[in-house]
């Protein structure tokens, strides 16, 4: 029983994050986009929490303008701005969930005595 059940955890383990890398890796990376966990990283030093980076994100990608831009000038002369983006705000914001999900620095640090 208890394999059965690690067996579907993994499956959903894999699954987690499928559709972000589909929608937003496509252009995430090096030719067309910048690297996602930077992007991350930059957001949650300027907004502090998970979920004040999924707001700001969201509220970037709705109406994306060079000053409200989080990046550095090179970002953006390289790639141009945001392209906007036909999900539906219930979308864009599932995304964002797994998005952060994937990338959350709380798995990936360890606080050790
Ligand atoms: C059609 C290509 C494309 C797709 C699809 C795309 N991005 Fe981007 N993204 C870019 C480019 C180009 C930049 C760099 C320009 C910029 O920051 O405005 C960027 C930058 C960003 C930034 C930084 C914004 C800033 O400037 O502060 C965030 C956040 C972001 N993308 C999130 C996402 C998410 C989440 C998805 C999926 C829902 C996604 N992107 C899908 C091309 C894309």
């Amino acid at each position: 029983m208890a394999k059965i059940i690690l067996s579907i955890m993994l499956v959903f383990s894999l699954h987690a994050g499928s559709d972000f890398k589909t929608k937003c890796l496509a252009c995430h990376h090096e030719e067309a986009g910048p690297d996602m966990y930077n992007v991350y990283l930059m957001y949650l030093r300027v907004h502090g929490s998970n979920k004040r980076v999924k707001e700001a994100m969201f509220n970037f990608l709705k109406d994306p303008k060079v000053e409200r831009s989080l990046m550095k000038m090179d970002v953006i002369t390289r790639y141009g701005i945001h392209p906007l983006l036909s999900f539906d705000d219930k979308e864009l914001r599932r995304l964002f969930d797994s998005y952060i999900e994937l990338y959350d620095v709380k798995k990936r640090i360890r606080i050790t005595p």
